[in-house]
């Protein structure tokens, strides 16, 4: 099979990689891919979401599959127009995709089915969203979103309700996330462990991944600002098979079976970022793709093979049965560049990737990097993602940061307590 990869982050990385080991991959192409990725796949300067560009490149090249990483072209429409090119493609049609797009469609399928959730409501204006929060919170605190696609921005969990009269000004009053946040849902604020659970899905079978703890917080002891994400572990100890399968029977399944049965079926791969509260697993969002950086640490346990799998979600036709993982854990550090998630400076030489890439049980995923005149420069905030692998959390851990200090790039800054916590 000759296969596009659309994307150039770490999560894209580790699906090239995977990809590649394939017997079925024949061909592999990035658009637009990174320096990491353009030492196992051909890399073509495509943005990510520019549809009719990718598409032409899909049908000039004989692309037997389209992997799409990141949500944007997803949820603007590429597996519609590779559909209409009749090029299978492993990610949701618009229609599907709107289960990360919308937040409130997201409440609405999940209300629709009786899937544990936090009690919500949905606004478009603000004097009625204002009201709500003055009434809610004289009992419990509340949580702010933006309707729309956000970047990871849009949402607000509110200790007070100033915070939160602050957060509709912001979006509706001051359209600080644009059309994102016309509508924006409030919902009550739960408490808990998160976790990340990915499903493979056909539109119809839900195979689940192990899951995931990822953290989104700059700093150790999870202080400091939101990020992408600054590393993840897995197995977790505290997720049980009996609250991953719950999660499964009143979350996934019957909203995968309620997307069928609206005649938008959801193929690719479905996150639920879940709280866990009581035992009771919650979904507090939905990703309609892989999650970054979860999907670095997963595929290197993933002993199926992804190609097929992938090919297999595109056109309906996943087999019953479970994917199969090695019983091994893994822990992925994220290297982000100086001052990120605020202004960072790119182009800086990075040193020391061929001794780390030496270290035992370690994988070195690249994510914000590019290649010039041989040397391999820093050209984003996540940098390189490196994943240490292991018996137990305790040695994957160690096998990580083991690699990680053999890297440098100016400014270099990661958390220190990937998968301390659990230990
Ligand atoms: P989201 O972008 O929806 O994943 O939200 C980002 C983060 O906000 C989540 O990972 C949670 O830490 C937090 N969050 C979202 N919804 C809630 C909620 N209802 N209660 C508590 N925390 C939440
Ligand atoms: N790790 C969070 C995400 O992929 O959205």
């Amino acid at each position: 099979m000759r296969v596009l990869l659309v994307g150039g982050g770490g999560r894209e990385h580790a699906l090239a990689w995977k990809l590649r080991q394939s017997p079925h991959c024949h061909a592999l192409y990035a658009a637009p891919g990174n320096a990491g990725i353009a030492q196992i796949a051909e890399c073509v300067p495509i943005n990510p979401k520019a549809i009719p560009e990718l598409v032409q490149f899909a049908r000039q090249h004989a692309i037997d599959l389209v992997v799409v990483g990141p949500e944007s072209p997803l949820i603007a429409g590429l597996a519609d127009a590779l559909q209409e090119a009749g090029i299978p493609c492993f990610g949701p049609t618009r229609a599907a995709a709107q289960l990360e797009g919308s937040k409130a469609f997201a409440k609405q399928v999940m209300a629709q089915v009786n899937a544990p959730t936090a009690p919500f409501a949905v606004f478009e204006d603000a004097d009625a969203a204002r009201a709500y929060l003055r009434e809610r919170f004289a009992t419990q605190p509340c949580v702010v979103k933006a309707d729309g696609e956000a970047l990871g921005k849009g949402v607000f969990v509110c200790d007070t309700l100033g915070d939160a009269l602050d957060a509709v000004e912001f979006l509706m009053e001051h359209e600080g996330l644009g059309a994102a946040g016309k509508h924006i849902v409030i919902e009550d604020r739960l408490q808990g462990r998160e976790l990340s659970l990915l499903c493979l899905t056909d539109g119809e079978r839900a195979l689940p991944m192990p899951p995931v703890r990822d953290y989104k917080r700059a700093l150790d002891g999870n202080r400091g600002p939101n990020t992408g994400g600054m590393g993840c572990y897995t197995p977790l100890p505290d997720a049980t098979p009996a609250l991953i399968e719950t999660a499964l029977q009143t979350i996934v399944s019957p909203v995968i079976q309620a997307m069928a049965q609206r005649g938008t079926p959801y193929r690719g791969v479905l996150y639920a970022g879940l709280m866990v509260q009581d035992e009771q697993p919650y979904t507090l969002e939905f990703n309609c793709r892989f999650g970054d950086p979860e999907t670095q640490a997963l595929m290197p346990l993933l002993q199926d093979d992804l190609l097929t799998l992938a090919y297999r979600a595109a056109t309906g036709a996943l087999e019953d049965g479970s994917l199969v993982f090695e019983a091994r854990a893994a822990v992925c550090v994220v290297l982000a560049s100086g001052g990120y998630p605020g202004e960072y400076r790119a182009g800086l030489p990075i040193e020391g990737l061929d001794a780390a890439a030496q270290t035992p049980n370690t994988l070195i995923f690249h994510a914000g990097t590019r290649a010039e005149n041989g040397r391999i420069l820093t050209s984003g905030g996540r940098v390189l993602n490196i994943v240490g692998l292991g018996d137990t959390l305790e040695t994957a851990r160690q096998n990580a940061y083991r690699a990680v200090e053999q890297i440098h790039f100016e400014g270099m800054h990661y958390r220190r307590d990937i998968g301390e916590s659990v230990l």
